[in-house]
């Protein structure tokens, strides 16, 4: 079956009585009883490739006994930034259960049209890159103790749980100006548990009953109580910061209806759980991209001291890395978050031909281009220099979509962006790092979503800067 790349971009009708009936979507070969479930839990990138590859941009999957249509490719990249596609898909469904576990009303990524542009204007300033203005310091701060409890010379370091550490103190700097210490180990396992159990779905419900993670909920609670009271009494004292939490409880106050009393807690320490796995999960792959070719590896330590010999540092110094924003990158090319965006249908619409019916629950393959050697030469090549003009391979149309597309795509990015390329800059700044073996070939997990498996480890050689430590 042809693809739109061979073809105009565009629905050929968006007609429903002239296209062909959901029944005809071509359902992929799978197993007896299982369908599809083990290859997509194995490596759901791979899967969705060989899928667009065998059967179009529509395909039907069947996953845990059930099945699920699936758009696949740059088409549905584009179609999902199109005004069709804004007003056809909705993504209620997937994320109501992380708010009705807080008791909340809703969640910035379960809510759509209108309310949830103005839940994004709200939040916009906060989650953005300028919400690190003026703070670089203090972030070379809070990574470097970050970096002292974990890193030692000489040890195997688990790079993700590492990573996760540093990713929880490096938002509670950002967000309330000081790392939530004594929070850190029970923000982790809440939120490892809402993705897995909530979000994704990989783990049973049981979970939630789970005295540990009732005891970390508890903790994430009581942190969220805190920050809102002392925000609230910054806010009466003309002291408070110029930043996201600011702007929540500003609206709490100001807009009920927006933002209720009953949503404080999730949306005040949401960005843990939208930032915490993605971030982390990017870092550690990046760090064996960069690892696994010794080339690499010297021009961003060397690009990484040329950055820390500046003063001071600002906005603009970590936006001009390219090997380290381009390693950063590949690694999001290479281990895509969010494989797929999930989505139900608000209406029956026509997509390439066929009818997608209302209310069917939908993958969103926006990340399949990553893996197509017609837009990225030699598609598995961990290739920093592939986004400097004038390759510029990710600017094809469709092509490149590792924050999402469309209405949710990644509001952290600019924030997410900094985090990454600071943490990278930092550890090879300081490090010399090593795989377990040269010929190591990283392992990875799908839960709670997919990136290096828990057990990667490096090799801490030495101190390049011993009077940092
Ligand atoms: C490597 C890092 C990250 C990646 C790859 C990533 C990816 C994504 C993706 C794919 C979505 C869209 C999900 C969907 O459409 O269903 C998303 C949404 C979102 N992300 Fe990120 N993210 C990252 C880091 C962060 C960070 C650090 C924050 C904030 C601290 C953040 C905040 C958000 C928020 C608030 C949304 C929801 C936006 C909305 O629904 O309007 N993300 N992210």
């Amino acid at each position: 079956m042809a693809t739109l790349l061979e073809r105009p971009m565009a629905p050929e009708t968006s007609d429903p009585s002239l296209a062909r009936p959901a029944s005809e979507i071509p359902l992929v070969s799978g197993v007896p009883f299982l369908g599809n479930t083990l290859e997509m839990a194995k490596d759901p990138a791979a899967f969705f490739l060989r899928c667009y590859r065998e059967y179009g941009s529509v395909f039907k999957v069947k996953v845990f006994g059930r099945e699920s249509i699936v758009i696949a490719g740059p088409e549905s990249a584009l179609f999902m930034t199109t005004r069709e596609g804004r007003d056809a898909l909705r993504s209620k469904e997937y994320n109501q259960g992380v708010a009705d576990e807080y008791g909340a009303t809703e969640v910035i990524n379960g809510v759509d049209g209108e309310r949830h542009v103005r839940l994004r204007t709200l939040m916009r300033q906060g989650f953005s890159r300028e919400a690190v203005h003026g703070q670089y310091d203090d972030l070379v701060r809070i990574t470097d103790s970050a970096i002292a409890r974990r890193w030692q010379v000489g040890s195997r370091l688990p790079v993700v749980s590492a990573i996760q550490y540093m990713i929880v103190e490096q938002l509670g700097m950002i967000l309330t100006g000081q790392a939530p210490l004594d929070y850190v180990e029970d923000i982790r396992f809440a939120i490892l548990t809402i993705l897995n159990v909530l979000v994704t779905r990989q783990r049973p419900k049981i979970m939630l009953k789970d005295p540990r993670y009732k005891r970390a909920r508890a903790r994430v609670d009581e942190l969220g109580h805190r920050m809102i009271a002392d925000f609230q009494r910054m806010l009466d004292e003309g002291t408070a910061p110029d930043n996201l939490i600011t702007d929540i409880i500003r609206a709490n106050r100001d807009d009920k209806d927006l933002m209720p009393d009953r949503n404080l807690i999730l949306t005040v320490t949401g960005p843990y759980v939208a930032g915490l796995d993605t971030a982390a999960n990017t870092i550690a792959a990046c760090i064996y991209g960069i690892l696994k070719d010794p080339e690499i590896t010297a021009r961003v330590q060397a690009e990484a001291d040329d950055l820390f010999a500046k003063e001071a540092l600002g906005e603009e110094d970590i936006r001009k890395l390219p090997v380290i924003n381009g390693a950063v990158m590949e690694a999001m090319r290479l281990w895509p978050i969010a494989v797929a965006q999930m989505r139900a249908a608000n209406f029956d619409f026509v997509y390439d031909g066929y009818v997608i019916p209302k209310d069917s629950m939908l993958y969103v393959g926006t990340s399949v281009p990553h893996f197509m050697e017609e837009f990225y030469p030699h598609p598995m090549r961990f290739d920093v220099d592939r986004y400097q003009r004038p390759r510029a391979e990710h600017l094809q149309k469709g092509a490149y979509s590792p924050f999402g597309r469309g209405p949710h795509s990644c509001l952290g990015q600019g924030l997410a962006e900094v985090l990454m390329a600071m943490s990278i800059a930092r550890v090879f700044h300081r490090f010399d790092l090593a795989l377990p073996t040269p010929d190591y070939v990283l392992k990875t997990k799908t839960a709670p979503s997919p990136g290096p498996a828990m057990d990667f480890a490096i090799r801490i050689l030495g101190e390049r800067r011993p009077g940092l430590a």
